[in-house]
């Protein structure tokens, strides 16, 4: 017993003594609250503000920025009244036969009104630079996307302009893009010619398409369907080159290129390389080395990128007088505009390297 109580005693002894350290410091711990307090309900402040603003730009999302910038635009040029007509709000064009929606109008809002072209007003808002091209492919039918590429439905910068290549129409072609891969008019876009082509693929020469008509002629000239196949016009000495823009990009051999040059690494600059020299990029290429200029090749490049399957609908029936028929002189030669894709069910093989 006598044990035990000693036990206890010690043991309350030994309470009291730790529970007075507790006491005291819990004092000092309580000291130093009282003059953290200030410093933690600033810093709460401070977090609240922070917040605060990270909801408003959530709530301001980029488009309305843009469109209330716009809005004053209207303003200094129309005066109030056309201003206050200015409905906010997320702009689209529905293209309803393939139900496809491109949003670019939202930030682009002065895309269809002539009066607001010119150096003065900003590049966002100002009216497009081709009247006569939009004639012919009016935004309600057309969109912007199957020109320009990009994500027709996103509504920030980032996404609209610098998408991931996934469907045909997608790649943005932009200004800076060109840059890169040294186009001198780059200024002109010239990369959109690509996707013109997905759809003017059978026309010989189409207004405006200034690369893609020089390759068109470079291709028939050097005949490049004696050895490639390409819809009606066969051969196997090279690939099928039939949808050669729809080869995924991880069926390319990029293991030989030891150097890009200037070139970004990409599809399209491994097509740069191997015209210009078909065996650096593929060893032991049956394909000869043509010797084109660099303009040359940035249009074949465009060229073959362009040959895609896309919907029938979309492809532009060419003139009798206008075909592109690039055949191998000696073949049998086939019937005008008979460039169809009846033409590759029946028989043509699509093997890609
Ligand atoms: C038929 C193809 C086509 C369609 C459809 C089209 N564009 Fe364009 N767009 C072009 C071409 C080609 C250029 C380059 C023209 C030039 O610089 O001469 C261009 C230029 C532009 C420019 C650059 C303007 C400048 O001054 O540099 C903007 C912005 C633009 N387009 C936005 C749009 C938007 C937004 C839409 C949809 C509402 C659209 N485009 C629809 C072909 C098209
Ligand atoms: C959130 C606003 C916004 C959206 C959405 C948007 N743009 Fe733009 N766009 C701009 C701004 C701002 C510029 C001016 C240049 C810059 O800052 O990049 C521009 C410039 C351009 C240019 C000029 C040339 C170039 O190559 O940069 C083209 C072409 C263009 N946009 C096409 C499109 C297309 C096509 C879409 C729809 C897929 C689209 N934009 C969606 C804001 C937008
Ligand atoms: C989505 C498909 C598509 C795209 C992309 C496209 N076009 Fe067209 N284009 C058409 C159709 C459809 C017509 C009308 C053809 C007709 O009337 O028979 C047309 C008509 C034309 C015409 C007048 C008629 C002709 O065939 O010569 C020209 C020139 C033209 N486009 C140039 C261009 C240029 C340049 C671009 C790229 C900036 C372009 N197109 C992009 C489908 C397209
Ligand atoms: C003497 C035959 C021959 C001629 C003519 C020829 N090629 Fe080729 N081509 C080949 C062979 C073989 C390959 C496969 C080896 C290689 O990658 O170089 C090839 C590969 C290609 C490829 C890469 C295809 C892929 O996805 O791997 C393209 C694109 C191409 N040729 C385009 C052309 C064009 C355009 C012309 C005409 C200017 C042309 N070729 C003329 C034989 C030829």
């Amino acid at each position: 017993m006598s044990i035990g109580r000693g036990t206890d005693q010690k043991f309350q002894g030994d309470f009291r003594v730790t529970n007075m350290d507790n006491i005291t410091e819990e004092k000092e711990i309580k000291d130093h609250y009282k003059s953290d307090s200030k410093w933690i309900y600033a810093l709460l402040v401070v977090l609240l503000i922070l917040t605060a603003i990270a909801f408003h730009r959530d709530a301001t999302p980029q488009w309305e920025q843009y469109q209330a910038q716009f809005r004053q635009i209207l303003t200094q040029k129309f005066g109030k009244k056309a201003a206050d007509s200015f409905s906010y709000g997320v702009k689209q064009i529905w293209i309803k036969d393939v139900n496809k929606i491109d949003r670019c109008t939202t930030c682009h809002i002065g895309i269809d009104i002539p009066k607001l072209s010119g150096e003065d007003v900003p590049l966002v808002f100002r009216a497009h630079p081709n009247p006569e091209l939009i004639k012919e492919h009016p935004f309600n039918k057309f969109g912007c996307t199957y020109c320009h590429g990009g994500k027709g439905y996103a509504l920030t910068v980032k996404e609209a302009h610098f998408s991931k290549p996934a469907g045909w129409e997608d790649i943005f072609l932009s200004e800076r893009l060109a840059k890169r891969y040294g186009f001198p008019d780059y200024k002109n876009l010239p990369l959109v010619e690509m996707n013109c082509n997905t759809c003017h693929l059978r026309e010989k020469e189409v207004a405006g398409l200034t690369y893609i008509n020089k390759a068109k002629k470079l291709f028939t000239e050097k005949m490049c369907t004696c050895c490639h196949t390409f819809y009606q016009y066969k051969a196997d000495v090279g690939p099928d080159l039939t949808y050669e823009g729809d080869k995924p990009n991880d069926l390319y051999d990029f293991s030989n290129i030891t150097n890009w040059g200037v070139l970004p690494p990409s599809v399209f600059s491994w097509h740069f390389l191997h015209f210009k020299a078909p065996y650096l990029v593929t060893p032991l290429s049956l394909m000869p080395n043509f010797n084109f200029k660099d303009q040359e090749i940035r249009s074949l490049a465009m060229l073959v990128l362009s040959f895609k399957n896309i919907p029938e609908r979309f492809v532009v029936k060419p003139d009798p007088k206008n075909v592109f028929q690039p055949e191998c002189v000696g073949s049998v030669p086939a019937a005008p505009g008979s460039f169809t894709r009846a033409g590759v069910g029946s028989g043509v093989k699509n093997t890609k390297m």
